[in-house]
């Protein structure tokens, strides 16, 4: 189970899950520099070590492995993975580099840990597509379980990165799982047409005061295509800047 660490429920909803499926659970914590952009927030990623140990020890990780940046890209490193075409939309299209990085360190955990099976969470949807994709066209026969979306009262999908938020952004940062929220009630109540729903999600956005949007975007699950008309299953997906803070958030849906 790979973590950027600073470990929430979300990631110990992961852990808990790893302790059903496994006999021996890794959780590798690393903030990976390679899957940070000019600019992004590589040095105040939060870091607390001696708390995700007591919290994975707690939940049952009977490994947490914490290599450094040396350790995983010594002097000479030079290689990087790439999964083309997945990689150039949604989050893709506003952090270049980003989904190399994150192929290229999960890869090398794979090779270091050799686990059976790695768990991700629905979360970061697009993540979790890429690397399914990275892992089976490069055979590394590891199964990939990917967990729901653990969230706080208000709706917020949990993550590190809530710890940059005021307290006004923070409420303000509800906005976004409830635009997700009533994107799936309109299409539970039969709506079909993406311009709508979208539309209807960028009124909730800024009636949030969330008006530094990257994306609002319905589309295929797995292809990561746009769809018109939703069919099949469809995910639907929000990145937006609540002050300084890019936080993203997504539904699955079968349709
Ligand atoms: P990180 O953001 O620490 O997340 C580690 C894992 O926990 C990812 O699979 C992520 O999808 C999952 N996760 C995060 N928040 C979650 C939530 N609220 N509910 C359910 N699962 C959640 O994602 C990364 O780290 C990195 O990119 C990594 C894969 C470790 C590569 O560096």
């Amino acid at each position: 189970m790979p973590t950027m660490g600073y470990l929430h429920e979300g990631h110990l909803s992961l852990l808990r899950r790893a302790r059903r499926e496994a006999d021996l659970v890794v959780v590798s914590t690393f903030v990976n520099p390679l899957q940070f952009g000019c600019g992004e927030d590589f040095k105040r990623y939060p870091r607390d070590l001696p708390t995700d140990a007591r919290l994975a020890s707690r939940e049952g990780c009977d490994v947490l492995f914490v290599p450094s940046p040396r350790d995983m890209y010594p002097f000479g490193y030079r290689t990087r993975v790439t999964v083309e075409g997945l990689d150039s939309v949604l989050c893709g299209r506003f952090r270049p580099g980003h989904f190399s990085g994150v192929v290229t360190v999960v890869l090398k955990l794979v090779n270091i840990v050799r686990p059976d099976a790695l768990l991700l969470g629905q979360k970061d949807a697009q993540q979790a597509i890429i690397v399914k994709r990275m892992l089976e066209d490069l055979n590394a026969g590891v199964k990939v379980l990917v967990c729901r979306t653990v969230r706080e009262k208000d709706g917020l999908a949990m993550s590190s990165r809530n710890i940059y938020l005021s307290p006004d952004e923070r409420r303000r940062a509800a906005g976004i799982s409830r635009s997700l929220f009533l994107a799936r009630d309109l299409v539970r109540k039969g709506e079909r047409r993406a311009s709508v729903i979208r539309t209807r999600m960028k009124k909730v956005l800024a009636g949030a005061g969330i008006t530094d949007i990257d994306y609002v975007e319905i589309l295929d699950g797995s292809e990561l295509v746009p769809l018109r008309r939703l069919e099949g299953e469809v995910l639907i997906a929000v990145a937006a800047r609540v002050g300084r803070t890019r936080l993203i958030d997504n539904v699955k849906l079968r349709v």
